[in-house]
């Protein structure tokens, strides 16, 4: 990666730490809001190896916008959902600012229809609120993006992968980012080996 590339990211990811401070203050500090932002850099690790032009990116509840603005900057065709239309005007105001490609918008990244059934039949689905399906918007539908990010409160993995079986791309990869700070890769649903050096992705 070039020194201006990475320079720019080290900005977007300190800008964005900053972002959810001022948040966690004015906001959660008031009332229970689900965003708690991923660690960045750990993200960006993970997404580096990922990386080639066209692929398409999408972030499930992409709050204030850092890592779908980074993964644009990284060459990703890249998409946010976010349910809080606040956030979504804060996503889109970082975007302008790092001149970013970056498309958002305001909805529910549940497809239209979309119901969790889980087989232990309670189907709540914890953080996960409700809304219009942001898919229609963006005009994109979940089985043309080549990566899914998300960032699940615990317990919200299975809906997850519920949606990805149900309406994702066979062979697309899903990332989630754990309530333990690692990123996890799965492909079909399956874990895959975890990264112990940047060019091991691109073999797996
Ligand atoms: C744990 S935070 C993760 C934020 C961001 N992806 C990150 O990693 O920094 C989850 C986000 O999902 C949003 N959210 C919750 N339900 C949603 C839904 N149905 N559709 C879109 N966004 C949703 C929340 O408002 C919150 O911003």
């Amino acid at each position: 990666m070039d020194d201006v590339l990475s320079a720019r990211l080290d900005a977007l990811c300190a800008e964005g730490w900053e972002i959810f401070e001022r948040f966690d203050t004015e906001v959660r500090d008031r009332a229970f809001h689900p965003f708690v932002n991923a660690d960045y850099e750990l993200v960006r690790a993970a997404l580096l190896p990922h990386c080639a032009p066209g692929l398409k990116f999408l972030e499930w509840g992409s709050a204030s916008g850092v890592i779908t603005i980074m993964a644009d900057l990284l060459g990703f065709e890249a998409y946010g959902i976010e349910l809080d239309t606040n956030l979504v005007a804060t996503a889109c105001a970082l975007a302008k600012k790092f001149q970013s490609r970056a498309r958002f918008a305001a909805g529910s990244f549940l497809p239209t229809g979309y119901r969790w059934q889980p087989s232990s039949g309670d189907g709540r689905i914890a953080t996960i609120g409700d809304g219009e399906s942001g898919y229609l918007q963006l005009g994109r539908s979940l089985d043309e993006f080549d990566v899914v990010f998300g960032y699940p409160w615990g317990g919200e993995e299975p809906m997850m992968f519920d949606l990805m079986k149900r309406y994702g791309r066979p062979g697309a990869l899903l990332m989630l980012h754990t309530v333990n700070g690692g990123v996890e890769r799965y492909r079909g649903n399956h874990l895959m080996a975890p990264l112990t050096s940047p060019g091991q992705a691109r073999t797996s």
